[in-house]
């Protein structure tokens, strides 16, 4: 049998054995995946006594995704641009590592809600490593303009300067904020985390605007609340982005791609 795995710190919480473990029943294989909980001394190693006992593939979630990075031999074009590895595969013992976070986004946005993100106004809030995954793919994604608000300015000023060579991009801080409606808004913040609405206008909702937040929970998160008080076109939680980014990684390790529609019952009592 194949095996796989999650690690992180804390790790207990991870939905990923679970979803993984749809994906291949799926493929109609049976696979053992683990969480794997470390402590950041004995990360390498530990990621190394998995692969010689002949793990595939291994995600990595909170907090080692740069770690991983800077261990990796090679990069895809995604964990370069966000500077963090969320999937691991090995090849001879070489680190390869992708990050399938932004794609994630992207499809739950396109395919599982609907939206065309061609062309479109997007105002993303926070500039830490949760934004940066997601730059490149919206801006693959055709959009007209993206801006990073974040509540220190000089944060998203680096974020941005990353990606100096596209025009699309700029950086403000929260209180800065044009009052003019976007046509997506993304909460990239840990506010949600301690159930806070990061202090934008509400002028960025129009009837038209769809509200994301890439945090998820059972219930509507403090943003969704937040943007539903403010008739907004509609939102959503990041429970998609989370089985989409999955979706990605068991393709990079299996070549096959599952469908995520299924398990959103599964993993939403
Ligand atoms: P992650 O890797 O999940 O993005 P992070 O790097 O710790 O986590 O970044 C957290 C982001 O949430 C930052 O953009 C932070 O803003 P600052 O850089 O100004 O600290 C933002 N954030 C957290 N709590 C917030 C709140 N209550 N209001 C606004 N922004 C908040």
């Amino acid at each position: 049998m194949q095996r796989f795995a999650v690690i992180g710190n804390p790790i207990e919480h991870s939905k990923s054995p679970q979803i993984h473990s749809a994906f291949a029943a799926q493929e109609g294989i049976e696979i053992h995946y683990q969480r794997v909980l470390a402590e950041p001394d004995d990360f390498i190693s530990t990621v190394n006594q998995l692969q010689e006992q002949g793990l595939i593939g291994l995600n990595i979630t909170l907090p080692f995704k740069v770690l991983a990075h800077a261990n990796c031999l090679q990069l895809n074009e995604y964990a370069q641009a966000a500077g963090a590895v969320n999937t691991l595969s090995f090849n001879q013992g070489d680190w390869q590592g992708a990050n399938t976070d932004g794609i994630g986004l992207l499809r739950d946005l396109e395919k599982n809600i609907g939206l065309s993100l061609s062309d479109q106004r997007v105002l993303i809030i926070g500039a830490g490593g949760a934004t940066r995954g997601i730059v490149l793919p919206l801006i693959e994604a055709g959009i007209a303009e993206l801006c990073i608000a974040n509540r220190s300015l000089s944060r998203a000023e680096e974020l941005v300067s990353l990606f100096a060579d596209r025009s699309q991009i700029s950086a403000c801080a929260l209180a800065d904020i044009k009052h003019e409606s976007y046509d997506l808004v993304i909460n990239a913040t840990s506010a949600s985390l301690s159930n806070q609405v990061p202090a934008i206008p509400a002028a960025v909702i129009s009837s038209t605007t769809f509200c994301y937040d890439l945090a998820y929970a059972n219930d509507d998160t403090a943003f969704m609340l937040w943007a539903k008080s403010h008739k907004a076109q509609g939102c959503s939680d990041g429970l998609g982005m989370l089985l989409e980014q999955a979706a990605e990684s068991y393709f990079i390790w299996r070549g096959f791609r599952p469908e995520t529609a299924a398990l959103f019952p599964l993993l939403r009592p």
